[in-house]
Protein backbone atom coordinates (compact mmCIF):
# COMPACT_ATOMS: atom_id res chain seq x y z
CA UNK A 1 0.00 0.00 0.00
CA UNK A 2 1.15 3.10 -0.64
CA UNK A 3 2.23 5.61 2.23
CA UNK A 4 1.90 8.77 0.49
CA UNK A 5 -0.62 11.48 2.54
CA UNK A 6 -1.79 11.42 -0.88
CA UNK A 7 -2.96 8.38 -3.02
CA UNK A 8 -2.18 9.99 -6.30
CA UNK A 9 -5.57 10.12 -8.05
CA UNK A 10 -7.33 12.55 -9.64
CA UNK A 11 -7.61 16.09 -8.46
CA UNK A 12 -4.59 15.77 -6.35
CA UNK A 13 -2.41 14.39 -9.33
CA UNK A 14 -3.10 16.38 -12.48
CA UNK A 15 -0.36 14.99 -14.84
CA UNK A 16 -1.25 18.00 -17.08
CA UNK A 17 0.66 20.07 -14.43
CA UNK A 18 3.97 18.54 -15.96
CA UNK A 19 3.18 19.83 -19.69
CA UNK A 20 2.15 23.31 -18.75
CA UNK A 21 4.92 24.93 -20.38
CA UNK A 22 7.59 23.93 -22.76
CA UNK A 23 10.24 24.49 -20.17
CA UNK A 24 8.87 21.89 -17.27
CA UNK A 25 8.68 19.70 -20.82
CA UNK A 26 12.06 19.89 -21.32
CA UNK A 27 12.88 19.41 -17.60
CA UNK A 28 11.09 16.04 -17.05
CA UNK A 29 11.39 14.85 -20.96
CA UNK A 30 12.57 11.00 -20.67
CA UNK A 31 14.44 11.19 -24.16
CA UNK A 32 16.16 13.15 -26.38
CA UNK A 33 17.12 12.88 -29.84
CA UNK A 34 20.65 14.32 -30.84
CA UNK A 35 22.49 14.52 -33.56
CA UNK A 36 25.23 12.26 -32.19
CA UNK A 37 22.50 9.43 -32.23
CA UNK A 38 22.83 9.34 -35.89
CA UNK A 39 24.53 7.52 -38.57
CA UNK A 40 23.56 8.82 -42.48
CA UNK A 41 23.49 6.24 -45.08
CA UNK A 42 24.58 7.82 -48.60
CA UNK A 43 25.17 6.36 -51.94
CA UNK A 44 27.74 6.63 -54.24
CA UNK A 45 28.32 6.56 -58.30
CA UNK A 46 31.06 6.11 -60.46
CA UNK A 47 32.66 9.14 -62.70
CA UNK A 48 30.14 11.94 -62.71
CA UNK A 49 26.98 11.00 -62.97
CA UNK A 50 25.46 12.58 -59.98
CA UNK A 51 22.27 12.38 -59.89
CA UNK A 52 18.99 12.38 -57.52
CA UNK A 53 17.15 9.45 -56.51
CA UNK A 54 13.71 9.20 -57.59
CA UNK A 55 12.01 7.33 -54.79
CA UNK A 56 14.13 8.88 -52.25
CA UNK A 57 13.27 12.75 -52.51
CA UNK A 58 16.09 14.58 -51.08
CA UNK A 59 18.61 12.02 -51.46
CA UNK A 60 21.29 11.40 -54.42
CA UNK A 61 23.33 9.67 -55.75
CA UNK A 62 26.91 11.38 -55.04
CA UNK A 63 30.20 11.33 -57.16
CA UNK A 64 33.39 11.48 -54.88
CA UNK A 65 33.62 14.97 -54.48
CA UNK A 66 30.18 15.57 -53.58
CA UNK A 67 30.45 12.64 -50.98
CA UNK A 68 33.45 14.43 -49.57
CA UNK A 69 31.98 17.56 -49.24
CA UNK A 70 28.06 16.19 -47.95
CA UNK A 71 30.47 14.07 -45.39
CA UNK A 72 32.14 17.35 -44.04
CA UNK A 73 28.87 18.81 -43.87
CA UNK A 74 27.76 15.70 -41.88
CA UNK A 75 30.16 16.04 -39.43
CA UNK A 76 29.95 19.73 -39.24
CA UNK A 77 26.41 19.18 -37.95
CA UNK A 78 27.90 16.84 -35.01
CA UNK A 79 26.48 13.72 -37.08
CA UNK A 80 29.10 11.17 -35.74
CA UNK A 81 29.03 8.35 -38.64
CA UNK A 82 27.73 7.40 -42.17
CA UNK A 83 27.57 4.77 -44.12
CA UNK A 84 28.16 4.05 -47.88
CA UNK A 85 26.59 2.21 -50.52
CA UNK A 86 27.70 1.45 -54.09
CA UNK A 87 25.79 2.15 -57.47
CA UNK A 88 28.10 -0.43 -59.10
CA UNK A 89 27.90 -0.33 -62.54
CA UNK A 90 26.00 -2.94 -64.63
CA UNK A 91 29.05 -4.25 -66.47
CA UNK A 92 30.96 -5.07 -63.62
CA UNK A 93 27.97 -6.75 -61.31
CA UNK A 94 28.89 -10.80 -61.92
CA UNK A 95 27.69 -14.27 -60.46
CA UNK A 96 30.22 -14.01 -58.09
CA UNK A 97 30.06 -10.23 -56.95
CA UNK A 98 34.10 -9.99 -57.02
CA UNK A 99 34.34 -6.80 -57.73
CA UNK A 100 33.22 -6.44 -53.74
CA UNK A 101 36.34 -8.06 -53.06
CA UNK A 102 38.92 -5.81 -55.10
CA UNK A 103 41.06 -3.29 -53.87
CA UNK A 104 40.12 0.34 -55.64
CA UNK A 105 36.61 -0.83 -56.22
CA UNK A 106 34.20 2.42 -56.27
CA UNK A 107 33.47 1.41 -52.35
CA UNK A 108 37.42 0.67 -51.04
CA UNK A 109 37.77 4.50 -53.24
CA UNK A 110 34.72 6.46 -51.34
CA UNK A 111 36.02 4.63 -48.14
CA UNK A 112 39.68 6.73 -48.76
CA UNK A 113 38.72 9.72 -49.90
CA UNK A 114 36.12 10.48 -47.17
CA UNK A 115 38.42 9.38 -44.65
CA UNK A 116 41.38 11.12 -45.82
CA UNK A 117 39.20 13.99 -45.88
CA UNK A 118 37.18 14.01 -42.63
CA UNK A 119 39.47 12.14 -40.94
CA UNK A 120 37.25 12.10 -37.33
CA UNK A 121 33.66 10.88 -38.93
CA UNK A 122 33.52 7.41 -38.20
CA UNK A 123 32.68 5.18 -41.55
CA UNK A 124 30.09 2.33 -41.82
CA UNK A 125 30.51 -0.20 -44.91
CA UNK A 126 28.05 -3.08 -45.86
CA UNK A 127 29.34 -6.22 -46.07
CA UNK A 128 26.63 -8.28 -48.65
CA UNK A 129 27.27 -8.92 -52.33
CA UNK A 130 23.68 -7.78 -53.82
CA UNK A 131 25.26 -4.65 -55.67
CA UNK A 132 27.97 -6.68 -57.18
CA UNK A 133 26.00 -9.86 -58.26
CA UNK A 134 24.32 -10.15 -61.30
CA UNK A 135 20.88 -11.65 -60.02
CA UNK A 136 21.40 -9.00 -56.90
CA UNK A 137 21.14 -11.62 -54.11
CA UNK A 138 23.07 -11.01 -50.90
CA UNK A 139 25.42 -14.50 -51.56
CA UNK A 140 25.97 -17.05 -54.51
CA UNK A 141 23.75 -18.80 -56.12
CA UNK A 142 24.07 -22.59 -57.24
CA UNK A 143 20.62 -24.38 -58.75
CA UNK A 144 18.87 -21.89 -57.31
CA UNK A 145 20.05 -21.92 -53.69
CA UNK A 146 21.75 -19.32 -52.51
CA UNK A 147 25.47 -20.92 -50.98
CA UNK A 148 26.02 -19.97 -47.64
CA UNK A 149 29.69 -21.14 -46.40
CA UNK A 150 30.63 -20.60 -50.24
CA UNK A 151 29.14 -16.72 -49.71
CA UNK A 152 31.16 -16.49 -46.31
CA UNK A 153 34.58 -16.77 -47.91
CA UNK A 154 33.61 -14.08 -50.45
CA UNK A 155 32.69 -12.02 -47.64
CA UNK A 156 35.49 -12.30 -45.33
CA UNK A 157 37.78 -11.03 -48.10
CA UNK A 158 35.02 -8.25 -48.90
CA UNK A 159 35.18 -7.05 -44.73
CA UNK A 160 39.17 -7.11 -45.17
CA UNK A 161 39.62 -5.40 -48.49
CA UNK A 162 36.84 -2.34 -46.80
CA UNK A 163 38.90 -2.32 -43.94
CA UNK A 164 41.74 -2.16 -45.29
CA UNK A 165 40.83 1.25 -47.44
CA UNK A 166 39.90 3.17 -43.92
CA UNK A 167 36.14 1.64 -43.21
CA UNK A 168 36.06 1.87 -39.33
CA UNK A 169 32.76 -0.82 -39.09
CA UNK A 170 32.14 -3.20 -40.89
CA UNK A 171 28.06 -4.28 -41.51
CA UNK A 172 27.49 -7.54 -42.57
CA UNK A 173 23.61 -7.47 -43.97
CA UNK A 174 23.71 -10.68 -45.82
CA UNK A 175 22.25 -12.64 -42.93
CA UNK A 176 23.94 -15.92 -43.95
CA UNK A 177 24.74 -18.07 -40.84
CA UNK A 178 28.39 -17.99 -39.29
CA UNK A 179 29.51 -14.81 -41.37
CA UNK A 180 30.06 -12.77 -38.06
CA UNK A 181 32.64 -15.28 -36.76
CA UNK A 182 34.40 -15.60 -40.00
CA UNK A 183 34.50 -12.24 -40.66
CA UNK A 184 36.12 -11.12 -37.18
CA UNK A 185 38.71 -13.76 -37.54
CA UNK A 186 39.44 -12.48 -41.00
CA UNK A 187 40.26 -9.04 -39.84
CA UNK A 188 41.76 -9.96 -36.99
CA UNK A 189 44.02 -11.87 -39.34
CA UNK A 190 44.67 -8.89 -41.42
CA UNK A 191 45.75 -6.98 -38.27
CA UNK A 192 42.69 -5.01 -38.24
CA UNK A 193 41.87 -5.58 -34.34
CA UNK A 194 40.13 -2.21 -34.10
CA UNK A 195 37.32 -2.70 -36.80
CA UNK A 196 34.60 -2.87 -35.35
CA UNK A 197 31.61 -4.93 -36.32
CA UNK A 198 28.00 -3.92 -36.76
CA UNK A 199 25.83 -6.81 -37.35
CA UNK A 200 22.82 -6.56 -39.34
CA UNK A 201 21.33 -9.61 -36.49
CA UNK A 202 17.74 -9.12 -36.89
CA UNK A 203 17.53 -8.03 -40.48
CA UNK A 204 13.75 -9.09 -42.44
CA UNK A 205 12.75 -9.88 -45.59
CA UNK A 206 10.75 -6.29 -45.98
CA UNK A 207 8.43 -4.57 -48.66
CA UNK A 208 10.57 -1.13 -47.22
CA UNK A 209 14.00 -1.76 -48.98
CA UNK A 210 11.69 -1.03 -52.18
CA UNK A 211 14.06 2.64 -52.75
CA UNK A 212 17.09 1.31 -51.70
CA UNK A 213 17.39 -1.71 -54.33
CA UNK A 214 16.34 1.42 -56.58
CA UNK A 215 19.44 3.40 -55.70
CA UNK A 216 21.76 0.72 -55.75
CA UNK A 217 20.78 -0.24 -59.22
CA UNK A 218 18.92 -3.51 -58.04
CA UNK A 219 15.48 -2.96 -58.58
CA UNK A 220 14.82 -5.18 -61.85
CA UNK A 221 18.10 -6.94 -61.42
CA UNK A 222 16.98 -9.03 -58.18
CA UNK A 223 15.81 -12.65 -58.99
CA UNK A 224 12.98 -13.71 -56.84
CA UNK A 225 12.98 -12.82 -52.99
CA UNK A 226 15.38 -13.07 -49.52
CA UNK A 227 13.17 -15.44 -47.69
CA UNK A 228 15.69 -18.20 -47.57
CA UNK A 229 17.70 -16.03 -45.77
CA UNK A 230 16.27 -12.61 -44.02
CA UNK A 231 13.90 -12.84 -41.28
CA UNK A 232 9.98 -13.96 -41.44
CA UNK A 233 8.49 -10.65 -40.38
CA UNK A 234 6.24 -12.96 -37.72
CA UNK A 235 9.15 -13.79 -36.04
CA UNK A 236 10.73 -12.29 -32.64
CA UNK A 237 12.10 -15.42 -30.53
CA UNK A 238 14.53 -15.85 -33.36
CA UNK A 239 15.52 -12.02 -33.79
CA UNK A 240 16.74 -12.86 -30.53
CA UNK A 241 18.64 -16.29 -31.12
CA UNK A 242 20.03 -14.29 -34.07
CA UNK A 243 21.29 -11.63 -32.35
CA UNK A 244 22.85 -14.33 -29.42
CA UNK A 245 24.66 -16.02 -32.35
CA UNK A 246 26.33 -12.66 -33.64
CA UNK A 247 27.12 -11.56 -30.51
CA UNK A 248 28.68 -14.78 -29.61
CA UNK A 249 30.13 -14.62 -32.80
CA UNK A 250 31.97 -11.22 -32.13
CA UNK A 251 29.73 -8.71 -32.76
CA UNK A 252 30.04 -5.18 -31.37
CA UNK A 253 26.77 -3.94 -31.82
CA UNK A 254 23.81 -5.28 -33.61
CA UNK A 255 21.11 -3.54 -35.87
CA UNK A 256 17.26 -4.03 -36.30
CA UNK A 257 16.11 -3.87 -39.67
CA UNK A 258 13.70 -2.35 -40.88
CA UNK A 259 13.19 0.17 -37.78
CA UNK A 260 9.66 1.61 -37.48
CA UNK A 261 7.82 -1.34 -37.92
CA UNK A 262 10.07 -3.30 -35.27
CA UNK A 263 10.42 -1.27 -31.98
CA UNK A 264 9.68 -4.35 -30.09
CA UNK A 265 12.41 -5.77 -31.17
CA UNK A 266 14.67 -3.06 -30.58
CA UNK A 267 12.91 -3.23 -27.14
CA UNK A 268 13.14 -7.24 -26.72
CA UNK A 269 16.75 -7.12 -27.92
CA UNK A 270 18.59 -3.73 -25.63
CA UNK A 271 16.67 -5.58 -21.92
CA UNK A 272 17.69 -9.20 -23.23
CA UNK A 273 21.42 -8.20 -23.90
CA UNK A 274 22.31 -4.71 -22.70
CA UNK A 275 24.69 -4.05 -25.93
CA UNK A 276 24.27 -1.30 -28.51
CA UNK A 277 21.40 -1.85 -30.81
CA UNK A 278 21.00 0.69 -33.81
CA UNK A 279 18.03 0.90 -35.54
CA UNK A 280 17.86 1.23 -39.68
CA UNK A 281 15.39 3.66 -40.59
CA UNK A 282 14.98 2.22 -44.25
CA UNK A 283 14.67 3.70 -47.23
CA UNK A 284 10.56 2.25 -47.82
CA UNK A 285 10.17 4.46 -44.50
CA UNK A 286 11.95 7.51 -45.27
CA UNK A 287 9.92 7.37 -48.56
CA UNK A 288 6.61 7.03 -46.72
CA UNK A 289 6.93 10.52 -44.68
CA UNK A 290 8.38 12.41 -47.78
CA UNK A 291 5.69 11.24 -50.23
CA UNK A 292 2.89 12.13 -47.65
CA UNK A 293 4.78 15.39 -46.99
CA UNK A 294 4.78 16.29 -50.82
CA UNK A 295 1.32 15.62 -50.83
CA UNK A 296 0.55 17.65 -47.91
CA UNK A 297 -0.54 15.39 -45.71
CA UNK A 298 1.79 15.55 -42.65
CA UNK A 299 4.99 17.90 -42.15
CA UNK A 300 8.09 15.97 -42.71
CA UNK A 301 10.47 17.74 -40.12
CA UNK A 302 7.99 16.94 -37.22
CA UNK A 303 7.07 13.58 -38.28
CA UNK A 304 10.77 13.07 -38.65
CA UNK A 305 11.97 14.05 -35.16
CA UNK A 306 9.21 12.08 -33.54
CA UNK A 307 10.13 8.56 -35.23
CA UNK A 308 13.93 8.65 -34.72
CA UNK A 309 12.75 9.69 -30.91
CA UNK A 310 10.67 6.79 -30.52
CA UNK A 311 13.43 4.63 -31.98
CA UNK A 312 15.96 6.21 -28.57
CA UNK A 313 12.64 5.51 -26.60
CA UNK A 314 12.62 1.71 -27.60
CA UNK A 315 16.22 1.61 -26.90
CA UNK A 316 18.18 2.18 -29.67
CA UNK A 317 21.78 3.95 -29.20
CA UNK A 318 21.72 5.46 -32.88
CA UNK A 319 18.92 5.22 -35.87
CA UNK A 320 20.66 4.78 -39.68
CA UNK A 321 18.55 7.41 -41.51
CA UNK A 322 18.52 9.59 -44.67
CA UNK A 323 17.02 12.14 -42.47
CA UNK A 324 20.25 12.55 -40.16
CA UNK A 325 21.31 15.79 -42.03
CA UNK A 326 17.82 16.90 -41.75
CA UNK A 327 17.55 16.12 -37.97
CA UNK A 328 21.07 17.46 -36.86
CA UNK A 329 20.07 20.85 -38.90
CA UNK A 330 16.11 20.68 -37.38
CA UNK A 331 17.86 19.92 -33.17
CA UNK A 332 20.75 22.23 -34.47
C1 LIG B 1 21.84 -5.06 -48.77
C2 LIG B 1 21.09 -4.05 -48.03
C3 LIG B 1 19.76 -3.68 -48.18
C4 LIG B 1 19.55 -2.59 -47.36
C5 LIG B 1 20.75 -2.33 -46.69
N1 LIG B 1 21.70 -3.25 -47.11
C6 LIG B 1 18.69 -4.20 -49.08
C7 LIG B 1 18.35 -5.60 -49.12
O1 LIG B 1 18.68 -6.39 -48.22
O2 LIG B 1 17.74 -5.97 -50.11
C8 LIG B 1 18.26 -1.85 -47.25
C9 LIG B 1 18.36 -0.44 -46.80
C10 LIG B 1 17.17 0.39 -47.07
O3 LIG B 1 16.12 -0.06 -47.56
O4 LIG B 1 17.27 1.58 -46.78
N2 LIG B 1 22.05 -6.27 -48.20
Amino acid sequence: MSRLPFPGAYPTTRMRRLRTDGWIRELVAEHRLSPSDLIWPIFVVEGDRRQPVESLPGVERHDLASAVEACRRARDLGIPAVAIFPMIDRALRSEDGAEACRAGNLVCRAVSAIKAAVPDLGIVVDVALDPFTSHGHDGVIRDGRILNDETIEILVRQAVVQAEAGADIVAPSDMMDGRIGAIRAGLDGAGRQDVKIMAYSAKYASAFYGPFRDAVGSTGVLVGDKKTYQMDFGNSDEAMREVELDLREGADMVMVKPGLPYLDIIRRVRDGFGVPVLAYQVSGEYAMMKAAAQNGWLDYDKALIEVLTAFKRAGAAGVLTYGAVDAAVLLG
